[in-house]
């Protein structure tokens, strides 16, 4: 049932507020002051380092997680695709947490990787979206997402359902470790818990992101650009515009542009640029002028502080309400899914069942 949208993918995007809100809930049950793991402890404070492991875009959650239990919890993280970790034998350390985030619970590669960690690794965590599944199973302790099913083979309410676990036990991290005050903490919580208001006002713009999407859809080529916390989010523009539009999309962090993506820029590649006025603004703009100083065409996506200092000279731009600096990434999923959704309407791909693809990869 598409709950009288066109397409599942559309549900799942326009469920976002309701299901984040589920997840925060359990994870920050009564009044939401107080991170709890129902299911079963996890304390960080001995922990030495963090290995995620995840394919697609769940693998874009972990390397996202990886700015928040680095900066937050100060926990050394290392992410990596499963189809590489399996095979490279990579040595487990002691006081070593094995983490694996897996919307369907099923696999293959990711389920082989908890295997080789599995009596290596000092715990074996995942965070699933299917409580029955195989990696569930066989994990230590397992944190549902609790997106509710998920139907479209592009993954959407999944990934901000894994960011926002991912960010509760980093901030889990942090408060085990000494690293966060009271005070701050609290504060973390709370943006938390306006996050669903915030998703449903970024879904507010919509038709905005329609239109900008209906031009998008006559290119061939597109670029997404994100610094710190925003290039695995770049990264997950460019997967999903790919996927479903068939658009030749890649990602940059907007550091590595004059190291040689830099090369590509022309007036018919458009240029996705996530910015949101933090600390990295300055330096986002500075390489978004360098894509312009070349004729390329910038689409900015960031928030009014942004806009007021950046807009001018871009191609178009898409407002985002103003967000915490570290809740972010989860806000700014919403306009690359909606952005590469509205792409592929416009092109009249099959949105739900993209070609060659599925839902599950349960063989290698
Ligand atoms: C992208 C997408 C895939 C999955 C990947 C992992 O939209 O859906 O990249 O994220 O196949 O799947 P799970 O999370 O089920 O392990």
């Amino acid at each position: 049932d598409k709950g009288g949208h066109k397409h599942f993918m559309a549900k799942e995007i326009a469920e976002q507020p309701t299901v984040l809100g589920e997840a925060i809930r359990h994870y920050l049950p009564n009044d939401g002051t107080q991170i709890c793991l129902p299911g079963g402890d996890l304390d960080f404070s001995k922990v030495k380092r963090l290995v995620m492991v995840a394919c697609g875009t769940a693998s874009y959650a972990c390397l996202t997680a990886k700015y928040w239990f680095e900066q937050i919890a100060g926990i050394p993280v290392e992410v990596d695709v499963a189809s590489e970790f399996r095979y490279r034998e990579p040595p487990i350390t002691e006081g070593t947490v094995a983490l694996f985030v897996s919307q369907s619970g099923e696999t293959a590669d990711t389920l082989a990787a908890l295997r080789y960690c599995s009596g290596k690794a000092d715990r074996i965590v995942s965070v699933i979206n299917v409580p029955e599944s195989s990696i569930a199973r066989e994990s230590d302790l397992a944190l549902p997402i609790l997106a509710g099913a998920e139907i479209g083979v592009a993954s959407t309410k999944a990934f901000t359902c894994q960011l926002s676990v991912l960010l509760i036990l980093a901030l889990k991290a942090a408060q085990d470790r000494g690293q966060l005050g009271a005070e701050e903490l609290n504060q973390h919580l709370c943006d938390l818990r306006a996050l669903p208001g915030l998703i449903n006002q970024a879904i507010g713009s919509e038709s905005k992101i329609s239109q900008v999407a209906a031009k998008l859809a006559e290119t061939r080529d597109i670029l997404f650009l994100g610094r710190g916390r925003m290039f695995p989010l770049a990264l997950e523009g460019a997967l999903k515009l790919k996927e479903i539009s068939y658009i030749h999309a890649e990602a940059y962090a907007s550091g590595e542009l004059k190291h040689g993506p830099i090369a590509l820029i022309d007036q018919h590649v458009p240029v996705v640029v996530l910015a949101p006025h933090d600390e990295l603004y300055d330096k986002s703009i500075s390489n978004m002028q360098e894509v312009m100083a070349r004729a390329g065409k910038v689409l900015l996506i960031t928030d009014a502080k942004g806009l007021k200092d950046g807009a001018e000279g871009t191609w178009d731009t898409i407002q985002m309400p103003q967000v915490s600096d570290i809740l972010s990434p989860i806000l700014y999923a919403i306009p690359a899914q909606l952005l590469a959704y509205h792409t592929a309407v416009a092109k009249g791909t099959d949105v739900d069942q993209p070609r060659n693809l599925a839902k599950s990869v349960t063989v290698e």
